[in-house]
């Protein structure tokens, strides 16, 4: 898909990977934005013309219609919807800090508002006459889990899981499913921790360079090792995860 001239949804434009698909997106295509409502998110508008916002706190699953309502109301044609939003709390079970409240808010808005939002806007997306894709901003962590953020793990796995089947489901439509497995990218979500950490002004670029060349699963970065090592040595990859 030649990505110019496209309507383009993408969840968590405000920050991070999400903000650079903005930024390389919006000269050429029209973009509608969601986050949580914030000065941040009214001022992707003013940096960006082409970009329409739609505040919505997507861990609150009540929100989805609402806010699927109001794009679709305003942008009935679809081509791209980018499932980017997501949080990641890294304390263990056994950490004093662990927050109980954090255990929902990570599943509706990784997981449940990502099988919402594809569902809500379908409509919009399906048509005989032109390709539409929607992508799946995943990460290493969906095909070997980590011992910290074992919430956040599991809901890129169910994401993986998700992504398959939708892919079937749509086999025949004008829709393709497009998965991105990002390494450790250096965004406010990883700010304090790891190293060799991707730009995500580069995550953003590989992202859309998928999303062009039609190519899944994308495999980004440190990913496409991984993938290799889970071949290989499956035991080897876990291990190497699990401290990671
Ligand atoms: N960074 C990495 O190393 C890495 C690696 C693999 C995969 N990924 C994936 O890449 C994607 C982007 O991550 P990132 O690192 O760019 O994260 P980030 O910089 O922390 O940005 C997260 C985005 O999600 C939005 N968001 C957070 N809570 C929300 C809520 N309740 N409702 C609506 N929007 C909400 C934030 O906007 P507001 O705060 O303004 O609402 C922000 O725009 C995620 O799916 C992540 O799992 C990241």
């Amino acid at each position: 898909m030649n990505v110019r001239d496209k309507t383009v949804v993408i969840t968590g434009a405000t920050s991070g990977i999400g903000y650079e698909l903005v930024r390389r997106l919006a000269g050429a295509n029209t973009i509608v934005a969601i986050a949580r409502p914030s000065a941040k998110l009214d001022a992707l508008s003013d940096e960006f013309p082409s970009c329409d916002t739609y505040p919505a706190d997507l861990a609150i699953p009540d929100n989805y219609q609402a806010v699927g309502d109001r794009i679709m109301r305003n942008h009935p044609h679809i081509d791209i919807l980018i499932n980017n939003a997501a949080v990641q709390h890294t304390p263990t079970y056994l950490d004093d800090d662990f927050a109980y409240e954090t255990i929902l808010y990570e599943i509706h808005l990784n997981f449940a508002a990502v099988c919402a939002l594809s569902y809500l806007l379908l409509p919009a997306l399906l048509d005989d006459k032109r390709e539409a894709v929607i992508a799946i901003i995943n990460s290493g962590l969906a095909l070997a889990p980590k011992t910290g953020s074992a919430v956040y793990c599991a809901t890129k796995a169910a994401m993986n899981s998700f992504s398959q089947s939708l892919e079937y489901q749509l086999e025949e439509t004008n829709i393709k499913v497009i998965q991105s497995f990002l390494p450790l990218v250096d965004t406010p979500m990883t700010k304090g921790r790891g190293t060799g950490k991707m730009s995500a002004r580069q995550a953003a670029a590989k992202i859309i360079e998928g999303i062009q060349k039609g190519t899944n699963p994308t495999n980004i970065g440190k990913v496409k090792l991984l993938r290799l090592l889970l071949a290989l040595w499956p035991g080897l990859a876990r291990k190497i995860m699990k401290g990671y």
